[in-house]
């Protein structure tokens, strides 16, 4: 294929892009708008406990409960493990902002752990060596869409008597030795914001458990901490998911497994082109597991200039994420320095998310590749 130049004027290609989605489901996303504004029940209806149950079946767990966005979800979540102000919460220093906020907005205090070079995902080891008396839970991202080592999580979490949460706004649908995530700790929160492999037509959250003591505390906390109508037990929150949203995310749940097969197969197609491409690596999938692609990300020991040099030629392309959050501004008070993490900043210099998105066409997959291969040469 003939390399293109920036005077081709080529179509600009996103790195991600919902308006083919719309366009081919629009017809069934209008019907159920239009299904519940008749009814007027708009908020903790019959929707959404549809799409509870739904959702939790489909990760493999008995309880659902819907909240409104991914955030509440992690802070609803890590209150259900009774976090309170002082405590230590360990999480990833590589990760979207919202894991440590969560953690933050509790008034508890965020422990970051290293990621593996390969998984972009925790470190066990790390995750031992850091923890303290004060550690009241582990948060588990599997990010991009690849699971996190979870057996090796479990362990850790069993020995020291921690309870485990999974942050799966990125990964549904995706499976560890053959079960999904949202299964595979004591509770998983996940985010339906629009740009998720399941994404709402704007905000929205869930948090998945098989532990009804769970299912039960989460629906008091997430809305004013009322165990039954205007009594109050404990703090609570207005975390509400409502009926439009839910309606929307039952039908595009039903498409959600066809989407997974295309994101499989665009980054199957993206690996085989860039196999033999010098200076890139693409991403590694261990045994046991499988991803779902919500990033496919390379590696590339000029990741900078091959961003500009897509830029260029009208490719988008995105970093997940650029800056470990032991060296955010937000953090500086906890006295990290650089080095301090050595793999979670080697890798953040190297990452770069292609475009992605069930949709993308095998023409552009290939203009992506051959653009990539034409830095490479
Ligand atoms: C890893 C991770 N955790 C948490 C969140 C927060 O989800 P939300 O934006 O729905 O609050 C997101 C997404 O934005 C995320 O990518």
């Amino acid at each position: 294929m003939a390399p293109t130049t920036p005077s081709s004027a080529p179509e600009p290609i996103n790195q991600f892009d919902l308006s083919g989605q719309y366009a081919a489901i629009g017809h069934e996303i209008r019907e159920v708008v239009e299904r519940v504004l008749a009814l007027q029940q708009l908020v903790l209806g019959k929707e959404v406990s549809a799409l509870e149950k739904e959702l939790a079946e489909f990760c493999g767990v008995a309880h659902g409960v819907g909240v409104a966005n991914g955030t509440d979800a992690l802070i609803l979540a890590l209150r259900a493990c009774n976090v309170y102000a002082g405590d230590e919460v360990l999480i990833p220093t590589l990760t979207f902002v919202a894991t440590a906020s969560a953690v933050n907005v509790l008034n508890a205090k965020p422990v970051f752990a290293d990621v593996d070079r390969v998984t972009l995902n925790l470190d066990p080891d790390d995750v031992c060596r850091r923890i303290t008396p004060k550690t009241k839970a582990i948060i588990a991202v599997h990010l991009h869409g690849l699971p996190a080592d979870m057996d090796a999580l479990r362990e850790i979490a069993k020995e020291r008597k921690l309870p485990l949460i999974e942050d799966n706004a990125q990964a549904i649908g995706a499976t560890y030795k053959g079960h999904r995530t949202g299964s595979l700790a004591d509770i998983a929160c996940i985010s339906f914001y629009p740009t998720k492999n399941l994404g709402a037509a704007g905000d929205g959250g869930m948090i998945v458990t098989n532990s009804a003591e769970f299912d039960s505390r989460l629906r008091t906390l997430r809305n004013h901490g009322q165990a039954s109508r205007y009594v109050s037990t404990e703090p609570g929150w207005n975390s509400r998911l409502d009926e439009i949203q839910a309606a929307i995310l039952r039908v595009k749940l039903r498409h959600l497994p066809n989407w997974q097969k295309a994101r499989q197969a665009i980054a199957a197609k993206y690996s085989s082109l860039l196999a033999n491409v010098k200076g890139v690596s693409t991403p590694v999938i261990p045994e046991g597991y499988e991803h779902v692609f919500h990033q496919y990300t390379i590696r590339s020991d000029r990741r900078d200039d091959l961003q500009k040099f897509l830029a260029d030629r009208k490719i988008g392309t995105q970093i997940y994420y650029p800056i470990p959050l032991h060296l955010q501004p937000l953090y500086a008070g906890l006295g990290h320095k650089a080095a301090d993490f050595p793999n979670a900043e080697h890798v953040t210099g190297e990452i770069l998310s292609l475009p992605m998105y069930p949709e993308l066409t095998a023409e552009k997959i290939e203009r992506v590749a051959a653009t990539i291969a034409e830095f490479s040469r």
